[in-house]
């Protein structure tokens, strides 16, 4: 009996290579960031159309306060500037937002507010974007309210198990069921690591600016050519 095509609940983008993209047209790096979140716009309405429910993109890590000042700002600009271009009116998108607030700016805490508020009730399709997030961060923060969770008698310790951890990490997400980082780098870079346990991991040598449709066709091809088994057996192929 033929197998019928899966398409991964949740999927998570490291999107990399905006710099070397605008390098290869001679142009600043800032314009391949520019690239990467109109591309973000497009690729995000097909990677849901295709059935994902939850789609998770790395846009900044906490990291990345590390480079130069002016693409810092840059960057910065362009999520106050795009971010609300992301919501569209009569849409079932929910955006939330994961990472520590500390060190971003006003205008941008202000823009990811308002955007969160705007779209909490939605019930169709999320987009989690990362900003100023690292793996480990998300982990020590959720053991904190744990911590205090446990001192206020909210929760016994012995309640504690992998899935009641998993709700205390930035918005609660789920497993990540495909991994993909684009520009061929082969790393998880601190990304979501509570989450990343069994994903299947695809590592395109496109840059982020250039994966479309077809690179995410390509993706979910992988995807349905992998033989997932958690740490078990798959008896149907081991016979
Ligand atoms: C990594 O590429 C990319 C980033 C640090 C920023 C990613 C941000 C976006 C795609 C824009 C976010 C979206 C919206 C809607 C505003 P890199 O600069 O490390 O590339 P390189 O490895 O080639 O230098």
């Amino acid at each position: 009996m033929k197998e019928q095509y899966k398409i991964p609940n949740h999927v998570a983008i490291i999107l990399d290579g905006n710099g070397r993209w605008a390098k290869e047209r001679g142009l600043i790096r800032s314009m391949g960031h520019k690239a990467g979140s109109e591309n973000l716009k497009k690729i995000s309405k097909y990677i849901f159309s295709k059935g994902v429910k939850i789609l998770s993109v790395f846009a900044f890590s906490t990291e990345n306060f590390k480079r130069d000042k002016d693409e810092v700002d840059y960057l910065m600009n362009l999520f106050v500037k795009d971010f609300p271009k992301l919501v569209k009116k009569d849409d079932d998108l929910k955006i939330v937002f994961s990472g520590r607030r500390d060190n971003l700016r006003k205008d941008v805490l202000k823009t990811i507010d308002d955007i969160t508020e705007k779209t909490k009730n939605r019930t169709g399709h999320i987009l989690n974007i990362c900003i100023n997030f690292g793996g480990r961060a998300d982990i020590i923060d959720a053991t904190k309210k744990i911590y205090s969770d446990i001192q206020n008698g909210v929760i016994n310790i012995d309640e504690i198990d992998e899935e009641s951890f998993g709700k205390y990490l930035y918005n609660s997400m789920p497993d990540i069921d495909l991994l993909i980082r684009t520009s061929g780098e082969v790393r998880i870079s601190n990304f979501m690591l509570y989450q990343c346990s069994y994903a299947e991991m695809y590592f395109p040598k496109v840059y982020f600016p250039d994966f479309n449709k077809d690179e995410f066709d390509k993706a979910l091809d992988v995807y349905n050519h992998r033989d997932r088994r958690f740490g078990g057996i798959n008896e149907s192929k081991n016979n």
